[in-house]
Order: C-alpha cells, then structure tokens, then sequence
C-alpha cells in the first residue's frame, strides 16, 4: 500500500490513477490493473445502492464497504469518501466519522467534499494523522444548490474554485479532486498547487484521473458526458444472466456433470 507521500511524488513524474471500489472483488480488479488510489465513492448510493443519488448513503455504508475494498486490495491507497452530512455540521461529529473509516474501517485516507466550511475539519484532520483528499468544482452533495452541471465557467465562480483549491491545500489537504470544470481552469490549479490534482471532466492537464468504475467497465446506465466506457461488461452480464434463465427453462441446467448420485441411498419415502 502506497503512503499519501508515495502518491505525492508521483504526481508530475506520472499520471496518478483512480477508480472507485465498492466491494473486494472490485478493488481485487482495480488493484491488478495497477491503480494507484481505490476511492470508495458515496457515488455508491446510484452505483451499486439504488438510491437517486449520493445523499442517502450513510457512514455505515461507507464503512462497510470501505471495509470490503480494504480487505480485497494491499497495493492500492484506499480512500473512504465521507457522506453528505457526516462532516460540516460540528468539527467532533465530522473528526469522529472520518477517524472511524482509519479505525475501523480500513481506509488511508478520506475524502471531503470541500467548501468554506471543511477547512478547519481538513486542518484539525491533518494534525491528527488523517489524510484529507480535498474535492472542488461540481461537489454532487450539493445536487440541489448546483445540479450536475460543469462548474467554473465564468471568472468569478472560476477564482472561487481556484481559492477554495489553494485554501485546502493550506489548511493540509494531501490531493484535491477536481470535477467538472473547465480544463484550463483545471490546469491553472494543477500549476498552483504543490499537492497532486486529480481530474474528473476537467481535462488532461490534472496530475491524476478518476472515474466510477461503473462507467469504466460500460455497467452504467447512463455515464456524464466526461466519462468514457472502456468495456461492454453490461451487455456481457445481460447475456450471461439470460443464457442461464434459458438453460434452467429448457431444463438444460443443471446437467449431469452438475449433479452427484450417491450410491446408497435408501428409500426415504
Ligand atoms: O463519489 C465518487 O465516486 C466521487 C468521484 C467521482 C470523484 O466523488
């Protein structure tokens, strides 16, 4: 497993990469290819929950399936990304929530998404030997202040970001997310900062990418316009699951390769 300073100096060398993991077969995958940083994403909530969105998901949740990813992967930094409203409400509540993803949990690191009110939590979280990957740009906690849509486009909303970006840095963040913004916004930050950014729809200039493996892997339903399918596995799962349920009609599944007779057996009946 790579400390945050091993990912750190990687950054300007070599593309940093992420993808999320929502349980141990995912992160066993995500490992093997080689992917530096495993996000357990509360984008589980329209991933793998069946939620509308990332709001619902709960500390639990997260935990839980932090703790999955954890125990599937050795080699990747697993980062646990905190829940709409586990954080920002008090500093106790919101330290206590990201100590239990290192304590119990399994993480190396957390994920906020930022905003004025995150920078004493990311600082007090710092101190306290709890890595803080900084997230600005399109944050979907805030879906019903923002939507979805791209973030940063005009100068103002731009130098908000970027101030919001350095702010983190500051107060200790180890990596900053940027999602959804402009590309050259995006690579203004990634000139400024001293930390790595990683990109999501905010072009190729970030130090690191990352996506929902959902999207990745051609599983979702619908993928952002920023997000690419490297795979078809939804189609490959549709017709594995169909060609079963034929089998099983046509009385073709089991077969007997599937089945043991034992040899003595009395009558039961
Ligand atoms: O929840 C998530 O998966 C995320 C990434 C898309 C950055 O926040």
């Amino acid at each position: 497993m790579p400390t945050v300073r091993e990912i750190q100096s990687k950054a300007g060398d070599e593309p940093i990469t992420m993808l999320t993991a929502y349980d141990a077969v995912m992160a066993g995958l995500v490992e093997e290819a080689g992917v530096d940083i495993a996000l357990v994403g509360d984008s589980m909530g329209n991933a793998v929950l069946g939620y509308e969105d990332t709001l619902p998901v709960t500390v639990e949740e997260v935990a839980s399936r932090c703790g999955a990813v954890a125990r599937g992967t050795d080699e990747a930094l697993v980062v646990a990304d905190m829940p709409f409203l586990s954080f920002g409400t008090d500093l106790q509540t919101g330290i206590e929530n990201c100590g239990r993803m290192l304590k119990e949990a399994g993480a190396n690191a957390v994920k906020i998404e930022s905003g004025e009110h995150t920078l004493e939590l990311t600082e007090r979280l710092a101190h306290l030997g709890i890595p803080v990957m900084a997230h600005v740009g399109l944050t979907p906690q805030s879906v019903n202040q923002t939507g979805y849509t791209r973030q940063g486009s005009d100068p103002e909303q731009a130098r908000e970001i970027a101030r919001l970006a350095r702010e983190h840095e500051e107060a200790g963040a180890f990596a900053c997310i940027l999602e959804h913004i402009p590309a050259n916004l995006a690579e203004q930050i990634t000139d400024e900062l001293s930390i790595p950014t990683i990109g999501i729809g905010a072009g190729k200039h970030c130090d690191g990418q990352v996506l929902v493996i959902n999207d990745v892997l051609g599983l979702s339903e619908r993928t952002p316009p920023f997000a690419e399918a490297f795979g078809n596995v939804r189609e490959e799962m549709q017709s594995a699951i169909g060609e079963y349920v034929e089998a099983v009609e046509e009385s073709e599944f089991p077969a007997e390769e599937h089945s043991h007779v034992a040899d003595e057996l009395d009558e039961l009946y």
